[in-house]
């Protein structure tokens, strides 16, 4: 049998830190409320030519660094994003001009906030036939450019960053496994006011930009519910236990979501990696950010047993299992 593992990881952050504080000087809003309702603090925000290109290309130095792969090594490279540098050519392309890939083949995923899980389950999938034996698999955006600057119910949470690992074949897992769902019926609650084919007619608010628009209360209410089903059915399928866990690395939407998550786990906050606090919701990125910080200082080892799950617009979700 051929099974993937994650041979390294790498993340990037824009320098540029906007504090509630800051926030509190535009919006009307609170450092209390934020903290209390979010958990965020702080987040990074792209500076105009930090294109999320530009953010993914640091990731994934880093990772093919950390995996001590040469860029002509890989076979396949995904990204996971919802704000590519352009409509077309896509983020991959542009990625493979940078990183000097050779022509593999390369695609951006667009599942939103699970974007990077859906990214790693295709990568998974192309390793285990044998397709592939080194994929690069990214996450990164930079939300900060379809947030409405004026708006508190979404400024207030979303950001910008990347991250990337390099996944390689191997004798055993590595990924157990891995698991996607979309769902469209809820396509209201977290959406965009524009795109191609619908057009830019809604866009005068924010100065001929499009915003991200999200009914918060409904949304944080269906992410629970969801996920604890997806870290179930995660678990079930490998016949394992909650216990067996010794990391859960969520998406970094809401440090209240993620304590409702640890909760239905039995795990202690100890074993849950934190990044909501200085990253803010970074989308696609935030799971391999957290995930990249963590292998970094020491907090996850070789061998430990990482649950990894993600939920945002669409609805889509999705998680992984992996012997890390
Ligand atoms: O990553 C993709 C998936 N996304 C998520 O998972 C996000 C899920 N949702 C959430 O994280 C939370 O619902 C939010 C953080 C967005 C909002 O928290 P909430 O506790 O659900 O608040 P709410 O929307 O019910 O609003 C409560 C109050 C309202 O005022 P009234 O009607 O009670 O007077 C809002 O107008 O808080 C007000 N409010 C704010 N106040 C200060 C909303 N945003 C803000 C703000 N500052 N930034």
């Amino acid at each position: 049998m051929i099974y993937s593992r994650i041979a390294g990881t790498g993340s990037h952050l824009p320098d540029k830190v906007v504090t509630n504080h800051d926030l509190e000087q535009t919006l009307d809003t609170s450092d209390q409320w934020i903290r209390e309702r979010t958990g965020i603090c702080e987040r990074r925000v792209a500076a105009d030519n930090e294109t999320t290109s530009v953010l993914a290309e640091q990731a994934c130095l880093k990772a093919l660094e950390a995996a001590a792969c040469d860029p002509s090594e890989i076979d396949l490279f995904i990204i996971g994003t919802t704000t590519p540098d352009l409509i077309f050519p896509s983020t991959a392309c542009l990625l493979q001009k940078k990183l000097g890939l050779p022509d593999c083949g390369a695609m951006d995923v667009n599942a939103a906030c699970s974007g990077f899980l859906y990214a790693l389950n295709i990568a998974d999938k192309y390793i285990r036939c044998g397709d592939a034996k080194k994929v690069l698999v990214c996450g990164a955006e930079t939300l900060s450019k379809i947030v409405n600057w004026s708006k508190r119910e979404t400024a207030v949470l979303f950001a910008d960053g990347a991250g990337a690992v390099v996944l390689e074949a191997a004798g055993e897992p590595g990924i157990l496994s891995s698991h996607i769902h979309a769902n469209g019926d809820y396509m209201d609650l977290l959406t965009t006011n524009a795109g191609v084919s619908v057009g830019w007619e809604e866009t005068k608010d924010n100065g001929g930009k499009p915003e991200i628009q999200m009914r918060g209360n409904e949304v944080f209410k269906v992410a629970v519910r969801t996920l604890g089903r997806i870290v179930e059915e995660t678990l079930g399928s490998n016949n394992l236990q909650k216990s067996d866990l010794n990391w859960l690395i969520p998406h970094q939407a809401n440090l209240r979501i993620i304590t409702a998550m640890a909760k239905m786990l039995d795990m202690s906050m100890d074993h849950v990696v934190v990044t909501v606090d200085r990253h803010g919701n970074s989308s696609a990125a935030s799971v391999p950010l957290a995930l990249d910080e963590a292998v970094r200082d020491g907090r996850i080892k070789r061998g430990d047993l990482l649950m990894l799950e993600a939920f945002g617009g669409g609805f889509t979700w999705g998680s992984a299992l992996i012997r890390y």
